[in-house]
C-alpha cells in the first residue's frame, strides 16, 4: 500500500514537471513568435488603455474630471520621462518620452548626411525670392526652406514651406514649442505644439444617453459639447446613435496610457503612431471626441457613412485622415472629431490636413 502512495506520488510530480516545462516551452514560443504582442496590440490600443482609469469607477458616484484623474490607478510616469520633455521649448530634443526610452530616428545610428551643394544652395535660394509673397512665408525659416527642398527637390515651394511651418522638416517631438493660444477653440495641438503642464480647459459632463454604454463618465468644452449635442440629435432623427466614447483626458492620464503602451513591449514608433504623448493630445483640450461604437471598425457603420459628409456642419473635422500619417503623425483614425467651430466647413471642403490648414490659412489671418 504504501508502495502505491509512493509510486502515485512519484507520478504525480513527473506530470506536474512536465506541466511546467511544456508550459513553458509556449510561452517561449509564442513570445519569439511575437504572438502574445500580436494579441495585446489592437489597433487601437489608444482607446483600450484609455479605458481603465475611468470605466472602472462607474459604479460609483459620478467624481469630478479632477477626482478621477486622483482616483486612476495607472502606472506613474518615470523620473526619466519627467526629467525628459515637459519644458522641452524649442529645445531640439525628443519631447516628453515618459518611458525614457530612446525614440526613433533620434541618432547615434542614423547615417551621416552629405553637406549640401553649394550650388544647390544657391540656386534655391534665387528660386525661394519668389515665394516671399505667400501669406505664410517666414523669413526666419529662409534656411531651413532652402535645406528641405534640397531634400525633398520633387515638392513645389508651396509644399516645401508649408511643411517646414509645420516642423516636418525637424521631425515629430524634436522641435515643441509651448502653445500660447490655449483657450483658442481652433488650437493646434501636434507632436511639434504642446500644451502647458498646468492646462485644465473648460468642460460640462455629458448626459449618459450621450456616451457609450459603460463607459462611464464623459466630459467636453461646453462649446463642443453643445455642438456634439445638436449633431447626436439630428443623427438620431435619421435612426442613426452617435455616442461619445472617449473624450476629455489629463495629461497625467496620456502620459499613463502612453507609457504603459511602450511598457507593454510595443516599439516608440509604433505608439506614437496612434497615441499622443502627455500634453500633445487633443483630448487633454476637451475638443476632441472618440465616437467608436461596439469596435474600432467605425467605417463599416452607418454612423460614420453619415458624420463623415456632416460632421464639419456641426463643426466637427476628421482629425487624423487616411494616408497623412507623414503630415499628421497619426495612422488614420476614422472615430477621432476635433471640434473647431464655424471654420470647419473651409477645412472640410479644402481637403487640407488640419495642420497644413493652419499654418496657410490661420496663422496668417491671426497675424494680419
Ligand atoms: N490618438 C490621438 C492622436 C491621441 O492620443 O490624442
Ligand atoms: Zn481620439
Amino acid at each position: 500500500m504504501r508502495k502505491k502512495t509512493r509510486r502515485t506520488i512519484f507520478l504525480l510530480f513527473v506530470t506536474s514537471l512536465l506541466i511546467v516545462a511544456i508550459s513553458a516551452a509556449c510561452t517561449t514560443l509564442f513570445n519569439q513568435l511575437g504572438i502574445s504582442h500580436a494579441l495585446d496590440r489592437t489597433p487601437d490600443s489608444e482607446q483600450v488603455s484609455n479605458n481603465s482609469p475611468e470605466e472602472s469607477k462607474t459604479s460609483e458616484p459620478t467624481p469630478t474630471p479632477d477626482e478621477k484623474e486622483e482616483n486612476q490607478t495607472e502606472p506613474s510616469v518615470s523620473e526619466e520621462g519627467k526629467k525628459g520633455g515637459q519644458n522641452n521649448q524649442n529645445s531640439g530634443n525628443p519631447s516628453n518620452n515618459p518611458a525614457g526610452k530612446p525614440a526613433p530616428n533620434s541618432g547615434a545610428s542614423q547615417p551621416k548626411e552629405e553637406p549640401p551643394s553649394k550650388e544647390l544652395i544657391e540656386k534655391y535660394t534665387q528660386e525661394l525670392v519668389n515665394y516671399r509673397g505667400l501669406p505664410y512665408f517666414n523669413d526666419e525659416y529662409s534656411d531651413r526652406y532652402v535645406l528641405y527642398k534640397i531634400k525633398k527637390p520633387d515638392y513645389p515651394f508651396e509644399k516645401v514651406i508649408t511643411y517646414v511651418n509645420i516642423g516636418l522638416d525637424k521631425g515629430f517631438y524634436k522641435h515643441v514649442n509651448v502653445i500660447s493660444n490655449i483657450t483658442d477653440l481652433t488650437v493646434l495641438v501636434n507632436k511639434f505644439h504642446k500644451l502647458p503642464d498646468n492646462f485644465k480647459p473648460p468642460l460640462v459632463q455629458l448626459d449618459p444617453s450621450l456616451c457609450v454604454e459603460g463607459r462611464g463618465p464623459q466630459y467636453m468644452h461646453p462649446d463642443a459639447a453643445q455642438a456634439f449635442i445638436k449633431m447626436h440629435e439630428d443623427a438620431k432623427l435619421l435612426g442613426l446613435n452617435i455616442t461619445a466614447y472617449g473624450t476629455y483626458r489629463s495629461i497625467e492620464t496620456q502620459n499613463a496610457i502612453w507609457n504603459r503602451a511602450v511598457n507593454s513591449g510595443r516599439t516608440i514608433e509604433d505608439v506614437d503612431s496612434l497615441n499622443a504623448r502627455g500634453g500633445h493630445s487633443e483630448h487633454h483640450t476637451g475638443l476632441a471626441i472618440d465616437v467608436i461604437k461596439n469596435n474600432y471598425s467605425v467605417e463599416n457603420t452607418p454612423e460614420f457613412k453619415w458624420y463623415r459628409e456632416n460632421a464639419h456642419k456641426y463643426g466637427f473635422i476628421i482629425r487624423y485622415p487616411k494616408d497623412k500619417e507623414s503630415i499628421t503623425g497619426y495612422r488614420y483614425e476614422p472615430w477621432h472629431l476635433r471640434y473647431v467651430g464655424d471654420i470647419a466647413e473651409d477645412v472640410y471642403s479644402s481637403g487640407l490636413t488640419y495642420e497644413e490648414y493652419y499654418i496657410t490659412v490661420l496663422e496668417p489671418q491671426s497675424k494680419n
